[in-house]
């Protein structure tokens, strides 16, 4: 695996960097260097959870908690080159992490389904977008070809985040104007 070579950045025609990679770039850089200083690796983090990201509703959270605990998994385990061990780990990861998208779309979907959501429809077509494109890579990974560890990881942090920062909020904002008004 490897998460350092800025090739493996820019080198995936399928998967394109979003606008906000130019900074993390440069953090990353940053903190490569720290790495190759000498300083020991003790599982280092692509993002962070933090309070902005939150819906509103503890379920929710948690479980987009996880998502972002997956993806800095996968990003610690592709920042280590050649190690068979971790290649495993990060092949482990990934699966966990399918697993992981799957059950929490299905939750929110059940959700938005309760409360009838009016975006119902685009919000799922959202998720299986997302679903389709992790899978695609995930097959690329496994047939060993035309796979970069470094964008797919920056991939899904980028749509989980974007994702929450739009869309889920959206509905968690029509959830509580519902409650606010007394209709559930
Ligand atoms: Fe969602």
């Amino acid at each position: 695996m490897n998460c350092r070579r800025e090739s493996a950045v820019s080198g995936s025609a399928k998967t394109p960097l979003r606008g906000l990679d130019y900074l993390d770039k440069t953090v990353y850089n940053i903190g490569m260097n720290i790495l190759k200083s000498g300083i020991p690796d003790n599982r280092p983090i692509l993002v962070e959870w933090q309070e902005r990201y939150s819906v509103g509703i503890p379920k929710i959270d948690e479980q987009h908690k996880e998502l972002l605990r997956l993806t800095n998994e996968l990003y610690a385990s592709c920042l280590k080159d050649n190690d068979e061990e971790e290649k495993a780990h990060f092949k482990k990861t990934i699966s966990a992490l399918v697993n992981y998208v799957s059950e929490h779309f299905a939750a929110e979907e059940r959700l938005l389904k309760r409360v009838d959501y009016p975006e119902y429809a685009a919000h799922r077509s959202e998720h299986t977008g997302f679903v389709k494109k992790v899978l695609e890579q995930v097959t690329e990974f496994n047939e060993g070809k035309n796979f970069a560890p470094n964008s797919f990881v920056r991939y899904l942090k980028d749509w989980i985040l974007g994702h929450i920062a739009v869309s889920d909020k959206r509905y968690s904002e029509y959830i509580f104007a519902l409650k606010k008004q007394g209709k559930i």
